[in-house]
């Protein structure tokens, strides 16, 4: 039941089966897999996680809460109907390839996407509390008389993000637990900040539901897989190359592809200024240098500390930091706070949890501030 073939695709076959026999075991209700974006979570969910565990007879559902216009409840019952409608293994494959169509589409990085700050909505309390009990329904259905259902969470962190679904959290968590061994999961997120709030924290709607898990960072079996696929193409190049390029994408996958596909577009395959073009290609497409040039340099300074790690930006070493930085006069807490508040506003970091870390919403960029030299900090 594998999905038409790509040539450029590299399976994780193992790491399927890892996840499904923990899953299928007893030995972990649920997964959470921790991932940057763009590494190949949803892939790997659609791809090589959804086949094999549907054949092993388990009903997949995937649901992303990425996009938030529709209360999470609605998504996911319309997601249970859809797989619940569904005959044929053909009908199957069609289904997970549409959904990793309009995944990507609506990826936090595609221009035009709606931004991840964006909440999830409202609806009337009477009608909400309904739309959850009735979930509890589907979940029987989904898991069937005897059987299990495997429940794929994408982008679970943006439910963090608004108190508003608490209660659907809530009863997903009951619904879960109700069903122990049957009603499996596995939650991604491209937050760790955000995944910590829901699954970490003593408090945490999701507190140990899951094991943690990540995907194997891409290396030289992908690599090899992509040599070899380029040179079925006719493009020849170096397997030193290839991986030159794959560490200055930090290992992206979806970044990798742009570089890709421009050799395949060039003459003469030329690695090296392909990912030239496409590392010039990425800060462009994110719009880096556009919103770096609206900041001021306490913003920018700021961010440059978060994107060296720092935890604690009002701690004294950090203002002495941002200060020196900005070779001015070191800049009050409270002065900080506010550089944070604005970079919240514009939608440049997120905070999962009140008091918590702040993070940057484009996880590309901490990289590209990195690069910025040290002129870009200062005032002439
Ligand atoms: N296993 C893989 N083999 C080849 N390319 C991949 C693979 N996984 C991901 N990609 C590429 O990276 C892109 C982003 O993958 P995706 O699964 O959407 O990442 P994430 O969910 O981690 O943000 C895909 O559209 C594809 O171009
Ligand atoms: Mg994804």
């Amino acid at each position: 039941m594998s999905p038409p073939s790509d040539i450029f695709h590299f399976p994780r076959p193992r790491e399927a089966k890892h996840c499904l026999d923990l899953l299928e075991s007893g030995a972990a209700q649920a997964l959470v897999m921790f991932g940057p974006r763009r590494t190949g979570k949803t892939r790997f969910l659609l791809r090589d996680l959804a086949p094999l565990s549907e054949a092993h007879k388990i009903k997949t559902i995937y649901v992303s809460f990425w996009q938030g216009h529709d209360p999470p409840q609605d998504v996911l019952a319309a997601e249970i109907e859809r797989r619940l409608s569904i005959r044929t293994p053909a009908n199957l494959q069609q289904l997970w390839r549409r959904i990793e169509a309009s995944a990507t589409l609506k990826s936090p990085d595609m221009p035009g996407a709606p931004s991840g700050a964006i909440t999830l909505s409202a609806k009337a309390p009477a009608q909400a509390k309904r739309a959850l009990l009735q979930l509890d329904v589907l979940f029987d259905r989904a898991c069937g008389a005897r059987g299990k259902a495997l429940f794929l969470f994408d982008e679970v962190q943006q439910l963090a993000l608004s108190e508003v679904n608490s209660p659907f959290i809530a009863q997903l968590r009951t619904s879960l637990d109700k069903r122990s061994g049957r009603a499996l999961a596995v939650f991604t997120g491209s937050s760790e900040s955000g995944l910590h709030a829901m699954f970490a924290k003593r408090d945490a709607p999701l507190f140990k539901l899951g094991n943690r898990i990540a995907l194997q960072p891409l290396g030289g079996e992908f690599i090899a897989h992509q040599h070899a696929a380029l040179a079925q193409r006719g493009v020849r190049v170096p397997t030193t190359k290839l991986t030159n390029a794959l560490t200055a994408l930090y290992r992206r996958a979806a970044e990798f592809e742009l570089f890709r596909n421009k050799l395949i577009g060039q003459a003469t395959p030329d690695a090296d200024s392909a990912l030239k073009e496409t590392l010039a290609e990425i800060a462009d497409f994110h719009g880096f240098p556009r919103d770096w040039g609206a900041l001021a340099p306490i913003h920018r300074a700021t961010l440059r500390i978060l994107a060296d790690g720092e935890g604690q930006p009002y701690s004294e070493g950090a203002l002495k930091s941002i200060g020196a930085l900005m070779k001015s006069q070191t800049p009050s807490a409270p002065t900080v706070q506010g550089a944070l508040r604005t970079l919240q506003r514009r939608n440049v970091l997120q905070q999962f949890e009140r008091r918590g870390a702040f993070s940057f919403v484009n996880d590309a960029y901490p990289g590209w501030i990195k690069l910025r030299p040290l002129s870009a900090f200062h005032d002439d």
